[in-house]
């Protein structure tokens, strides 16, 4: 045997290790794989991953075969994602999971206990792979939403990478896949009864480079779309690893894109809508959904669509960031706030949410919106993704609403990871690993009735200055492991968490990114090829803390 694994070294930390005990519990060639019904995805996963880095069979055991075995079940005392893994010396390996999801979560464990080879495609050396010693964990999430927000119009995301990031997530505990999928600067999925929005608006010219005050321009085109082939892929691919992929559609704001596609879904009264192209710089946009009857039927068959592809129960309708000028403007808007008899334009913005919460909900889904979506009236069943800080989803929590917490300054993860210019492109808060480490997603204070209404929390990372996958992997790692232990793990008040042995695991944790080729920054700052040169990342004099 090569080696023994640790057992004290696993991200995110598990509620509790028992051993290790005596003996051990060999992987090799012989090593036999049974699953029982409801614990297939496990299987499958293992047979791919496990077998793949260490080249081993893990074949199905026959009848009255005693070879030595991991074995998956269900154990309906246990909490869905609860799971319990027991290393028998010499005998097995034991996954029993509440549900289908508890058993692959156990596994994730697994594997990190097999150390950093378990996380490659193929064997590095020969021979009986590892051996795990004795030991017992039980483990259970704290939050039931353990969210990443990928921004994939700003920068396209090819599918591939968004199936790899389904991996790293899924390496992580992490369980929702919030994919950002239209804004000004791209709409990114196919939507076969306005194909204009793929046709014109997955495209833009050129692009503002790095910062949004910054002078330069690439001056090629970017663009991409998922089709609903593409979109299918992605969302099984989830399933398969227990990760829900929500899909937004941000409206009635951050929407130039389908206006540069359709003119008469804009405000064609007090703008040339016909003269608008796919946005090619960053910030607020005032190009915003025009509140008609014809938008509202365009948006419905855009979500018709939707929610064939994805079967989330929550459906994010954005909300964020709609400038109001032109419906102040707008001769045609003025009169349909006064023919709803609404109060004003924030009540206007009310209106399409209100919509969209009626219509998905009669359709079994949930809305879930920025928190924005407080101006003018909360919907009925509307959900908030409370960004700007804790307040927004405080208020909506103690009205009763269900909140997912990722307050902007503390897990943007495109936000600066240190302090100083030295980082590639140094904008908005600063949230070094340790920062996110100590982020509390439920805010003190808040009563235990509104604080059950925190379904769990996400961290977002907005891809204006990241153009590729590179880029994304340094900004998401390694914060990303620190947020997956505030979302899964039972840690104290931040002040009381012990960063100290976090850092300790993390040493474990960058070889085990390292297999799995994350370009992470390292902590003594970032490698030469993750720098930028020159002006391109740095702050401009004057320029704004937040792209
Ligand atoms: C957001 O960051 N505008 C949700």
């Amino acid at each position: 045997m090569t080696s023994e694994t640790p057992d004290h070294d696993l991200i995110p930390m598990p509620v509790r290790t028992g051993g290790p005990h005596r003996g051990g519990f060999p992987l090799d060639h012989r090593t036999t794989l049974s699953a029982a019904p409801g614990t297939e995805t496990t299987e499958r996963w293992l047979r791919t991953t496990l077998g793949a880095a260490f080249a081993l069979p893990l074949r199905t055991p026959v009848d009255g075969d005693d070879a030595p075995g991991i074995r998956l079940r269900l154990d309906g005392t246990l909490a869905p994602e609860a799971y319990r893994l027991d290393v028998l010396a010499d005998r097995a390996v034991e996954i029993t999971g509440g549900g289908p999801a508890g058993v692959f979560w156990g596994a994730q464990t697994l594997r990190q206990l097999l150390g950093p080879e378990a996380f490659r495609k193929a064997p590095t050396r020969n021979g009986p792979p590892v051996a795990l010693a004795a030991r017992t964990i039980e483990d259970a999430p704290r939050f039931g939403w353990r969210g990443l927000l990928l921004d994939v119009s700003r920068h396209f995301m090819p599918k591939d990478d968004v199936l790899r990031y389904l991996d790293l997530l899924a390496a992580h505990k992490l369980n929702v896949l919030h994919l950002h999928l239209t804004d000004d600067q791209g709409w990114r999925i196919e939507i076969e009864r306005h194909p204009r929005l793929t046709g014109v608006g997955a495209r833009r010219a050129r692009t503002k480079w790095g910062h949004r005050a910054s002078p330069l321009w690439t001056e090629t085109p970017h663009g991409g779309f998922y089709t609903h082939d593409d979109i299918r892929e992605i969302v099984a691919y989830a399933a398969d690893r227990h990760v829900t992929v929500v899909p937004e559609i941000d409206l009635p704001g951050h929407a130039q894109a389908a206006i540069a596609a359709y003119p008469e879904l804009g405000n064609a009264d007090v703008v040339d809508t016909a003269a608008l192209t796919v946005w090619d710089t960053w910030g607020v946009n005032p190009n915003v959904l025009a509140p008609t009857e014809a938008v509202l039927r365009f948006y419905e068959g855009v979500f018709e669509e939707v929610l064939d592809l994805f079967p989330s129960p929550f459906v994010h309708v954005g909300g964020d960031e709609c400038p109001k000028d032109q419906w102040e403007a707008s001769p045609a808007a003025q009169a349909r706030i006064h023919e709803l008899g609404l109060a004003d334009e924030d009540e206007l913005q009310s209106w399409f949410i209100r919509h969209f919460d009626r219509w998905l909900a009669a359709r079994g889904r949930r809305l879930i919106g920025w928190d924005e979506i407080l101006e003018g009236g909360l919907a009925e069943g509307a959900a908030v993704s409370s960004w700007r800080g804790y307040a927004g989803g405080i208020a909506a929590a103690e009205a009763g609403h269900d909140v997912v917490m990722c307050p902007e300054q503390h897990v943007y993860l495109d936000h600066r990871q240190a302090p100083g210019e030295d980082e590639p492109v140094p904008i908005g808060y600063v949230r070094t690993l340790e920062d996110v480490y100590r982020f509390e997603p439920v805010p003190p204070g808040l009563a235990p009735e509104a604080a059950a209404h925190v379904l769990g929390t996400q961290a977002n990372v907005w891809t204006e200055v990241m153009e590729n996958r590179s880029r994304v992997d340094y900004q998401v790692f390694p914060r990303l492991a620190a947020f997956a232990e505030v979302a899964w793990s039972a840690l104290p008040a931040p002040e009381a968490r012990d960063h100290a042995d976090f850092e300790r695991r993390m040493r474990a944790h960058y070889r085990r990114l390292d297999a799995l080729g994350v370009d992470y920054r390292p902590p003594t700052g970032p490698r030469p090829w993750q720098r930028r040169p020159g002006v391109l990342g740095r702050p401009l004099e004057g320029a704004p803390p937040n792209v």
